[in-house]
């Protein structure tokens, strides 16, 4: 049953940049998730939060510390327990021979085991992987690894490693010079909004990875609701004709816990 807490014993960690950690466990559920597919994890006594599954093989999700719920996972190790509910949400659809991924930050995270599915399956790929600095640039030797050195292009905000270029700013230029069929992207919703609106004028399909405010991750409470779309059910993953729909929030406002909304 996914939607049972099931209580995983972690196997290995990982130590990705200095603020972001790996952990893996063994799930039969998790291992046969779709790329883009998320987790709802709970921490006893603490909180339960939506985490993307970042690997099949083991299971695992990759964990950005921005509050209580993501320090206390970011200090477990070997052997602690976590308990996990999922998959859930729709994940990424494979289409088209040529595609262009765009993931900022830990956004990545969403994007790795879809990298490896169009890797696998040999498709044209060329990866955009930006951060704010050189050491936060997450699942760099990997996605290398998967794509090749020359379809990786790396930008930085401050310069550090790659373009000095918003990832935002790169995918635009990109998708206007060539002929991608599909667009990919996860990471911050403003660098989405605007890889959106480049893929539109090229009337480009795009796929991107959306967070919301999640409490049940399953369609139950409604927290998650961006327009007339549940983002835990009708998502994570949105095409452009759903975005199109959700056009006076997708890039603009979100709900808080208590269902206000904010500015993004
Ligand atoms: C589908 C989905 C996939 C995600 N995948 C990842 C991932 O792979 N790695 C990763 O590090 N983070 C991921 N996140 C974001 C992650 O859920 C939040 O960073 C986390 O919940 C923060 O909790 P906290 O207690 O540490 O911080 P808090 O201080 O409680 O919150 C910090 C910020 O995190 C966000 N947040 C807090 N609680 C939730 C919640 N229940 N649902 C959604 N957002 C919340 C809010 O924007 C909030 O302002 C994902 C979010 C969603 C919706
Ligand atoms: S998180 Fe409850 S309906 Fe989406």
């Amino acid at each position: 049953m996914i939607n049972k807490s099931r209580v995983v014993r972690i196997i290995e960690t990982k130590q990705e940049t200095p603020t972001v950690k790996s952990l893996f466990f063994h799930d039969d559920e998790t291992a046969k998730s779709r790329p883009g597919q998320f987790l709802m994890i709970w921490i006893p006594g603490i909180d339960e939060i939506p985490m993307s599954v970042s690997s099949t093989r083991p299971p695992g999700i990759t964990v950005k510390l921005v509050g209580e719920a993501t320090e206390t996972l970011s200090h477990l190790e070997k052997d602690d327990e976590i308990g996990i509910k999922g998959p859930f949400g729709n994940g990424f659809t494979i289409t088209g021979q040529k595609a262009l991924v765009v993931g900022g930050g830990v956004g990545v995270a969403s994007l790795l085991p879809l990298i490896r599915r169009l890797a696998g399956e040999g498709k044209d790929i060329t990866v955009i992987l930006g951060a704010k600095t050189k050491e936060e640039l997450l699942f760099k030797e990997e996605i290398m690894k998967q794509v090749g050195r020359d379809q990786l292009i790396i930008c930085t905000d401050d310069g550090s490693s790659g373009s000095k270029k918003i990832a935002s700013d790169l995918a635009a230029e990109m998708i206007e010079k060539n002929n991608y069929d599909q667009v990919y992207t996860c990471g911050p919703e403003k660098m989405i909004y605007k890889i959106f609106e480049a893929a539109e004028k090229r009337n480009i399909r795009l796929q991107a990875s959306v967070e919301r405010y999640m409490k049940c991750g399953f369609g139950l409470c409604g927290s998650c609701c961006i327009g007339p779309f549940l983002v835990c059910k009708d998502g994570p993953v949105l095409d452009n004709n759903i975005l199109k729909e959700a056009l006076d929030e997708f890039g603009k406002l979100r709900r808080d816990p208590s269902g206000k909304f904010e500015e993004i």
